[in-house]
């Protein structure tokens, strides 16, 4: 089976919609939540090429890393700490325009701009978050929440 992706250009809203049918086939039928969350961030940085797309899973009460592509990134994050650990507390999408004034914002990477985190619910409790980087100000916006939270949706079913 082909899985190449067909990356296009565009609107960010033409890429999401581009995107999200090849992800769906692409998880689709496929049980393992590691090969899914894998193949799911790789698909997002292959088309947005963003600094860092990947996966926080909750365990033991704290997020430790999961699938992920770009620099190594910290492995465990408290709950209320940094960027994600907020999102995960609030259990609300968070984007941040600029990190350097979000306090407590851990910098796995120095290129790190811009940030979005959004939490995977199940049965209203938070089972994991995605986390996206860009090395650009101001990247991500609500076409980014809307799409990102309706295919964290679909991938939570
Ligand atoms: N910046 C995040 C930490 C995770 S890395 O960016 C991959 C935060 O403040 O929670």
């Amino acid at each position: 089976m082909a899985e190449d992706l067909n990356i296009i250009t565009g609107t960010k809203q033409i890429q999401y919609e581009t995107l999200l049918p090849q992800i769906y086939a692409l998880i689709e039928g496929e049980t393992d939540v590691t090969a899914n969350l894998a193949n799911i961030a790789a698909a997002l940085k292959e088309q947005f090429k963003w600094l860092w797309v990947g996966f926080y899973i909750v365990k033991n009460d704290e997020l430790v890393l999961g699938p992920f592509q770009g620099p190594v990134a910290c492995t465990r994050i408290k709950k209320g700490r940094g960027v994600c650990g907020t999102a995960w507390a609030n259990a609300a999408t968070l984007i941040v325009d600029d990190v350097e004034k979000f306090p407590g914002h851990i910098a796995c990477s120095s290129l790190s701009k811009s940030e979005i985190v959004v939490p995977i619910i199940i049965n209203n409790s938070v089972v994991a978050i995605l986390d996206a980087d860009s090395e650009n100000l101001n990247n991500y916006d609500d076409t980014d929440r809307e799409y990102l939270e309706k295919l964290l949706k679909e991938v939570s079913v």
